[in-house]
């Protein structure tokens, strides 16, 4: 029976084992998760080094995995995901999608799959994708979009980009139910194969950018296919890679000019002079507005005057940036395109190397009214002989852009704008200019004025009254004193202002930038003097976080009137130290710092109610009458060590007057001047006499009320009262508990007792009523004990054993005497 049971568990582990040998490696075990997600639930998980899709919160809206070594989308790794908005796989090396990986994502808008190693595209990825709008699969490695159609299902499609060095084919119907896109943007350097009216069913169609190095080369009937089926009218036709050599070079474009092409940008582009006239030839008669060239390379001496019969008279914006001109020194200038100069009213010539545009030149731009000649090469000298030295000949020119050249004075840039009737826009920012004059004159139109990263130090009246927006960030200023009644906005950011300039200066100033600064604070009355402002940038300052900046921030910007327009988190406190680093508007400040006098009031309150109870507690726990005992106690027991010199200077005998001292309540002292007093005091008959006739004097007794002698301390009376008694007697009774001065007697009369033994003498305790030892208070402790040690005479409550109590007593006083 063992046998076959073996056998099949043997043969059951060789069935699973692979399964759970898949499961181990199952990335799914083991994914790696990432949590790179911001406040908006966008989450930048690029450059992860992930190999698989990791695991990302549900709730995400974006999430970047680009440039990450991502091979293969499984049918799981994006479960979940309902939500998101924007997926990015951009540079991976993904190779495998699973048909049905993107199914959960319902809400997915943008998908960019650029740059992998996709070698086919299915249309099953797309299928649920219904709200996808824009679509990146440019440079994979697939040669043509295959079938049934990919795109079919994506109904919103507004942004598509397809294509790469692979693409080799376009078919009608590969785009079969994309019909109406904003950007469509084709990689088809190597098309070898295009059908006819494959990209034509695609209209309205807002910009389109076509990669056609290849097809221009080599195959330009195919080229003038492709240009064909998408040029409209209003398509702005964005052409990259080309090289036009030549006659035949040209000759596609020709499709575009028939279909009325407006609008042309050349990208990446190596021309010659010979294809620029044949260009310029192809499209005599074009009603096209404007040409636009990037990166382009010419090679040639702008010999271009063939082209001179040619009608451009549409033409109305020229836009050349990042030119290289191969044979610089064999240029001969624009002037050979004097005929076509005369139409546009926006002119660029940027990063060009331009150092000089002959007068000659600027007196053919009739209609100009932009001239755009920022990051070239141009001087104070030759900016002259650019604007004509002043004469106004630009008269139609509403902006001039010179920024990022070599201009160093501000008093010829004012001299040759002057006559610029129209000038409104002046932008002449990243120059080296230095100072200011303390004069200037400009056009009565100017408005904008830009003179940022220069290096001025210090503002004049050079600047005009009319301006409404001034922009002089990146300086080294550090003040700001001139009125500007028309300005509306200011940007003073990377300067060395400490303090925000002052706001009646700007009676109209809406917009304040002064970011990167070294202001230490600002605060509602510096904002009050502003009184139109409304938007305000003024973080990555060094910003000191006092009380009174901290509660401005957080109550008056955070609730409305100016409007912080840069990032919150920019506003950092510089000090003090323990707040460095600190955001402004989360840093929360103590009491203590904040209301240093209510503080301080309220503690000291809070002390003073703390003392109060303290001191009612005492006094509950009778502290006080512990204290005065203990003071009267050292008193006592230093003047008792005095006079026990001085006693023992005079010899002892004379100073033992009295036979007791008796300590008393004042609420008994009837009983003691009527009873005792009387009794002891005078002589006595009879019995007396014959029980003691060695002593038949009568007893002499202290008495505070009789013998104290007034004017000394009643501390000092008693103690010398005791000195100067044999015996002390005390009359107990429940007054003599509520007795101060009793209890300090008793008191001192146990310090005789036990302590001061010279001084010392014995006690007898009377008590008047019955009262026992726990009717005594127990902070009476040396009483009680004193109660427990010491025999006490009881007054007896009947009369007839009055004689007896009085023997006692006399007995008492009178005992140790027999024994000296
Ligand atoms: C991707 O993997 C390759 C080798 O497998 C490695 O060289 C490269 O650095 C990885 N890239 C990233 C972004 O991790
Ligand atoms: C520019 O075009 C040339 C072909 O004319 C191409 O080889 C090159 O890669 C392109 N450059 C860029 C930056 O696209
Ligand atoms: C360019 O070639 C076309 C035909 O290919 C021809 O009609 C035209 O005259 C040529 N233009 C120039 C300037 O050579
Ligand atoms: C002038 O050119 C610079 C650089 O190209 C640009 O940043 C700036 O916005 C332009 N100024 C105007 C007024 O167009
Ligand atoms: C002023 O010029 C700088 C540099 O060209 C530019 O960055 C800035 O945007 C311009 N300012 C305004 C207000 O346009």
């Amino acid at each position: 029976m063992g046998q076959p049971t073996n056998l099949y568990f043997t043969f059951l582990f060789l069935l699973l084992s692979p399964c759970w040998g898949h499961q181990r490696s199952n990335p799914d075990g083991e994914r790696s998760s990432c949590d790179h997600c911001d406040l908006r639930l966008s989450c930048n998980c690029s450059y992860g080094g992930f190999t698989h899709i990791p695991v990302v919160t549900d709730r995400a809206l974006s999430l970047d995995l680009s440039f990450n070594n991502i091979t293969v989308v499984t049918a799981d790794d994006l479960k979940g995901h309902r939500g998101l908005r924007a997926l990015s796989l951009h540079g991976n090396r993904l190779a495998v999608i699973h048909p049905s990986a993107f199914d959960p994502l319902w809400s997915l808008e943008e998908l960019d799959l650029s740059d992998n190693q996709l070698t086919a595209l299915s249309h099953k990825w797309f299928r649920k994708l219904g709200a996808l709008q824009e679509l990146n699969l440019l440079n994979n490695p697939y040669s043509c979009l295959g079938s049934p159609p990919l795109l079919q299902s994506l109904v919103w499609l507004r942004r598509l980009k397809f294509g790469g060095p692979a693409l080799e084919e376009l078919k009608r119907g590969d785009l079969f139910g994309v019909t109406q896109l904003e950007e469509l943007t084709v990689h088809a350097n190597n098309l070898m194969r295009y059908e006819s009216g494959a990209l034509a069913d695609i209209w309205p169609l807002g910009r389109v950018t076509l990669s056609l190095h290849g097809p221009f080369l080599t195959n330009a009937a195919m080229a003038s296919a492709v240009l064909n089926d998408v040029t409209y009218p209003e398509t702005h036709i964005v052409l990259e890679d080309l090289q036009l050599f030549g006659n035949q070079s040209v000759q596609p474009l020709k499709a575009a000019a028939r279909r009325r092409v407006r609008c042309i940008t050349l990208r990446n582009l190596s021309v010659n002079d010979e294809a620029i006239v044949d260009f310029l030839v192809v499209l005599d008669g074009v009603p096209l507005t404007s040409l636009l060239m990037d990166n382009v390379t010419l090679i040639g001496t702008g010999r271009w005057e063939k082209a001179s019969m040619t009608n451009h008279d549409s033409f109305d914006e020229f836009h050349l940036q990042n030119i290289v001109v191969l044979n610089v020194f064999k240029f001969v200038s624009f002037l050979q395109l004097g005929f076509l100069l005369k139409y546009p009213r926006k002119v660029s010539v940027i990063n060009g190397k331009v150092f000089v545009m002959p007068c000659d030149t600027s007196s053919l731009l009739k209609n100009l009214q932009y001239l755009d000649l920022s990051d070239n090469l141009l001087t104070d000298l030759t900016l002259e002989e650019t604007l004509c030295h002043g004469r106004g000949t630009l008269k139609d020119l509403r902006v001039l852009n010179v920024s990022g050249n070599a201009l160093k004075s501000l008093s010829m840039v004012s001299r040759l704008v002057v006559k610029l009737s129209k000038l409104t826009h002046l932008d002449i920012s990243r120059n080296g200019y230095s100072s200011m004059p303390q004069g200037c004159s400009w056009p009565s139109t100017l408005r904008f004025l830009n003179i940022s990263r220069a290096q001025l130090t210090t503002i004049t009246f050079c600047l005009p009254a009319t301006l409404e927006v001034l922009d002089l960030s990146n300086n080294d200023l550090n003040q700001f004193i001139l009125l500007l009644p028309a300005l509306r906005e200011l940007h003073l950011s990377g300067n060395k202002f400490l303090r925000l300039p002052i706001g009646w200066l700007f009676p109209n100033l809406q917009t304040l930038t002064i970011q990167s600064n070294t202001l230490n604070m600002f605060g509602r009355s510096d904002l009050q003097s502003y009184k139109r402002l409304r938007s305000l940038q003024a973080g990555q300052n060094k910003f000191v976080c006092s009380c009174d900046f901290v509660n401005f921030f957080q109550s008056d910007i955070k609730g409305g009137g100016v409007h912080l327009t840069d990032r919150e988190e920019s506003y950092i406190c510089d000090s003090p130290l323990h707040l460095q680093g600190e955001a402004v508007g989360r840093v929360r400040l103590s009491v203590v710092e904040c209301h240093p006098v209510l503080f301080v009031s309220v503690s000291c309150g809070v002390a003073l109610l703390v003392a109060i109870l303290v001191c009612v507690l005492l006094w509950r726990l009778h502290a006080f009458w512990y204290l005065k005992m203990t003071w009267a106690w050292l008193r006592a027991k230093r003047s008792c060590r005095r006079r026990r010199r001085h006693r023992d200077r005079a010899g002892s005998e004379e100073l033992l007057c009295f036979d007791a001292f008796v300590s008393y309540s004042e609420r008994d002292a009837s009983w003691v001047e009527n009873f005792l007093v009387p009794e002891l005091e005078e002589p006595r008959d009879s019995d007396e006499d014959s029980v003691n006739p060695r002593n038949p004097r009568p007893l002499t007794l202290c008495l505070h009320k009789r013998d104290f002698l007034p004017g000394h301390w009643i501390v000092d009376n008693i103690m010398s009262a005791m000195e100067r008694s044999r015996r002390t007697v005390f009359v107990l009774s429940e007054n003599f508990v509520q007795s101060d001065w009793c209890r300090y007697e008793l008191d001192f009369s146990h310090f005789w007792l036990f302590d001061g033994n010279a001084c010392g003498d014995a006690a007898i305790l009377i008590l008047l009523e019955p009262l026992s030892k726990d009717d005594i208070p127990k902070r009476f402790c040396k009483l009680r004990k004193l109660m427990g040690s010491t025999t006490y005479l009881e007054w007896p409550q009947e009369e007839e054993r009055t004689g007896e109590f009085w023997r006692s007593l006399r007995n008492a006083l009178r005992g140790e005497e027999e024994a000296d």
